[in-house]
């Protein structure tokens, strides 16, 4: 009699598991694939040439995977799920992890067989009256993201960041998900929007971030986060009406400064549209693109500076000198490479002249108001890169990777097909490719014993389309010549950013 009590409390320990979907959580659903699929720990790579013995850290990279569920594929690239790819060295070798992160939007996928989750461009929740709810209804839980943008270190942890709060924690050396960093303070945790390019201030130790409130009356809320501390601290609160898509800004020594382009919201559109978080914003080149800049240490506005109407992603460095400030962004004539289809994963359209870019230098007259721009790089580029202890000080060295500008189709157009190394000062250029090869965001580390701004090397993953394989490259960040490069066990689709870690 009572080994057939404790049979049956088992039976409904197992059942009360399986209803709250324990069970489920690693089981993958067989109608679904992604276009990179195997995880590995930790690998030893193959090298060729020389990894410099210096080097002791960890690159860490994010970006998207296309899944594709029952034959449907995520609609737009900025929406595959996230996963996590790490290159350690030690005395000249490499080891290689990959993982994906956990998010709710992984186990939408490969527990559920599902593609229906909320994302940059697809927008699952089509009632209007649902969609109002779950925007003034405080969420009963925080929803782990699929945050695929970049990486970065806050409060002390390893974080996989997108556009929209909480990051992500997760384990450096196994690439574990842990959960949600959850801040301890008043700031809005989720209803709004963030960058996923924070600053670090070396001189005040901390974290800067702009959050953008959506309401009545909308905000652009910029704070602080100091090391080792999960408490945000406002620095400022600007009204805006008609808030702009923002995916980085610009520090210098005194000032944060919000580049509004032309590309805006009306918050209510939020909710009484039914379209994804992309698809409300409206391209409104009158307005110009403005310069919002705002003191770092008190929060003051300094002034509201409008230029030529222009939309970017992001922004190279910003520095100040003799009462002039210099940004320097690579730019797109406008909006239409986020808004239209060119990113959505199943469209063909033939890039547009619009989808061009060039790397170009604002300098603000603080004085008197006037604004002049020089090109600095006219031929494609994005991900840019530079020494990150020169962030907001004046600086010489900018890495990008550059894109065929003559491309004809899409899949020609979105391969990274080159490298390249400018000094801003003399507007030289140096040049790194290699037939059939397609290199992502190249991040400069830095050498311990570094004299000059350009002593370290560059690092950047290269997708291999002969070899159909990927490979670490390795440049000397001085002469941009080829140091070595370690071959990785699968090809790695391109992805967004990646943070080196000592
Ligand atoms: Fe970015």
């Amino acid at each position: 009699m009572k080994l057939y009590i404790i049979f049956i409390v088992i039976l409904l320990i197992i059942g009360g598991l399986m209803a709250f979907d324990i069970f489920n959580k690693e089981i993958k659903a067989p109608n679904v694939s992604a276009e990179l699929q195997d995880e590995v720990e930790n690998s030893p790579l193959e090298i060729t040439g020389k990894v410099p013995d210096w080097l002791s850290g960890t690159l860490i990279r994010n970006g998207p995977i296309k899944v594709i569920v029952n034959g449907q594929s995520n609609a737009h690239w900025f929406d595959g799920l996230a996963m996590l790819h790490a290159f350690s060295f030690h005395s000249g070798n490499v080891t290689y992890s990959n993982k994906f992160l956990r998010s709710e939007a992984y186990y939408t996928v490969f527990s559920k067989g599902s593609i229906n989750y909320r994302g940059f461009a697809v927008d699952p929740c089509r009632s209007i009256f649902r969609k109002f709810l779950t925007f003034f209804i405080p969420n009963s839980h925080l929803t782990m993201q699929n945050a695929n943008v970049n990486i970065a270190k806050l409060a002390d942890q390893y974080v996989a960041l997108t556009e929209i709060p909480l990051p992500v924690k997760f384990d450096p050396h196994n690439l574990e998900t842990i959960g949600i960093l959850n801040y301890q303070d008043e700031l809005p945790k989720d209803k709004c929007w963030e960058s996923a390019h924070p600053h670090y201030d070396n001189e005040e130790k901390r974290t800067l971030n702009y959050l953008i409130k959506f309401g009545r009356t909308s905000y652009y809320s910029l704070y602080g986060l100091e090391d080792g501390s999960p408490e945000r601290k406002m620095i400022a609160e600007v009204p805006v009406e008609a808030p702009a898509y923002m995916h980085s800004f610009a520090v210098t020594e005194n000032y944060i400064i919000l580049t509004e382009f032309p590309l805006v919201i009306k918050p209510l559109d939020l909710i009484l549209k039914n379209r994804a978080f992309i698809e409300n914003f409206t391209w409104q080149p009158q307005r110009g693109t403005q310069f919002l800049v705002i003191d770092k240490k008190n929060g003051n506005v300094i002034g509201k500076y409008v230029t030529k109407p222009f939309f970017a992603f992001h922004h190279a460095n910003a520095f100040e000198k003799d009462g002039v400030i210099h940004l320097d962004i690579v730019t797109y004539k406008d909006g239409s490479i986020i808004t239209g289809e060119s990113l959505y994963v199943n469209s063909d359209k033939a890039p547009s002249d619009n989808f061009h870019s060039k790397l170009e230098r604002f300098s603000l007259f603080l004085y008197n108001g006037e604004i002049t721009s020089n090109v600095l790089l006219s031929k494609s580029n994005e991900f840019p890169r530079i020494n990150e202890k020169l962030d907001g000080k004046p600086y010489h060295y900018v890495y990008l990777a550059g894109f065929n500008d003559k491309a004809e189709n899409k899949k020609e157009w979105l391969r990274g097909e080159r490298l390249y190394k400018i000094n801003t000062a003399t507007k030289k250029v140096i040049e790194w490719s290699e037939k059939g090869c397609s290199p992502g965001e190249p991040v400069f580390v830095c050498a311990p014993t570094a004299l000059e701004e350009d002593d370290g090397v560059v690092l950047a993953v290269v997708l291999d389309h002969i070899h159909k394989n990927s490979f670490l490259l390795i440049l000397d960040g001085k002469s941009f010549k080829e140091l070595g490069r370690a071959r990785a066990p699968h090809p790695i689709p391109a992805g967004f950013h990646g943070q080196y870690f000592e």
